[in-house]
């Protein structure tokens, strides 16, 4: 077993582990690119256990596990949910570990994922639970910020929705481990939890967008979670509040990088993408060696 063996919130990890899975992503890369070949999950079986819709990172899973030899069962969330067919969550995982080496589940109650680890032999890798954690996302963000900025002296945004993202209460816990100057900035509705702002002791400020884009590193933003809108007027009232355009982005530093979970919906323009700051899809791709770093940790090293 590895430094550690599920991966439920990035609180779990030390500075040290996340600097670690870093390095060791970066090995990674080039059978993420198809330029080598390696064998070294074969025999494993990997199962994606998704409650929740999801593209990106149940795809991602995927090819990382396949790039590296292993199989997949993938379970979407009709199929979880009919394979339940009303047994606890306790039971399924019980069953998929005697199924498969690793379980990868998304789920939409806070607290889903650590509740299955204490009920799975096999490790369990949290890909959101609710509105909760997405700890793999911020490994990827770290590793996107690593390769395309400074993960020193470190000041960044956090833009959009910072209530329900658990990407923003995933990764705003490792920004402070680094020392990030963190600026916040959200529509009043949609602040940080307040609980999640008491626990942090870092350099944290709510702003505007306009006062702080000419001195911020990297820009990250993030969608309404409008399936996390206990009612459908509330959402309204938020909707299309915010929008990252070439004129919010007249006074950026040259070397800005511009970040986001994805999927977008309205919160950055299109005409961004062309820009040299627009990082996402890149983010989108450093997920496959993240995730094989992630992967070996838990299965094999
Ligand atoms: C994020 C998620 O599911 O929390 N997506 C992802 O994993 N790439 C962000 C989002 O859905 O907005």
């Amino acid at each position: 077993m590895g430094r550690f063996k599920h991966l439920i919130s990035i609180e779990d990890l030390s500075k040290d582990d996340i600097l670690y899975i870093l390095e060791k992503a970066e090995k990674f890369e080039s059978i993420a690119r198809g330029e080598r070949k390696s064998k070294i999950l074969e025999g494993k079986t990997l199962a994606n256990l998704f409650f929740e819709p999801s593209t990106r990172t149940r795809v991602s899973f995927e090819i990382a596990m396949k790039k590296l030899g292993g199989d997949v069962i993938n379970l979407t969330a009709q199929e979880a949910i009919s394979m339940a067919k009303g047994e606890t969550l306790a039971d399924t995982i019980r069953i998929m570990s005697e199924y498969v080496d690793v379980i990868v589940l998304r789920h939409p109650l806070i607290g889903a994922a650590r509740y299955a680890a204490e009920n799975s032999d096999v490790p369990i890798i949290n890909a959101g639970d609710g509105a909760g954690q997405h700890p793999t996302q911020t490994l990827l963000d770290l590793y996107t910020i690593k390769k395309e900025s400074n993960l020193n002296n470190l000041k960044i945004a956090l833009l959009g929705d910072l209530k329900y993202s658990r990407t923003i209460h995933s990764l705003i816990k490792a920004l402070v481990l680094f020392n990030a100057k963190i600026y916040l900035i959200s529509p009043e509705s949609l602040k940080l939890p307040e609980e999640i702002l008491e626990d942090l002791k870092g350099d944290i400020q709510y702003t505007k967008l306009d006062d702080v884009i000419d001195e911020i590193d990297v820009l990250y933003v993030t969608r309404i979670q409008k399936e996390r809108f206990p009612d459908e007027e509330e959402y309204k009232k938020v909707a299309g509040s915010y929008k990252v355009d070439l004129k919010t982005l007249e006074r950026a530093k040259e070397n800005l990088i511009i970040m986001h979970p994805l999927p977008r919906v309205d919160e950055i323009s299109p005409e961004v993408d062309k820009t040299v700051h627009a990082k996402y899809f890149k983010q989108a791709f450093y997920g496959i060696p993240v995730r094989m770093a992630i992967l070996t940790e838990v299965l094999i090293d």
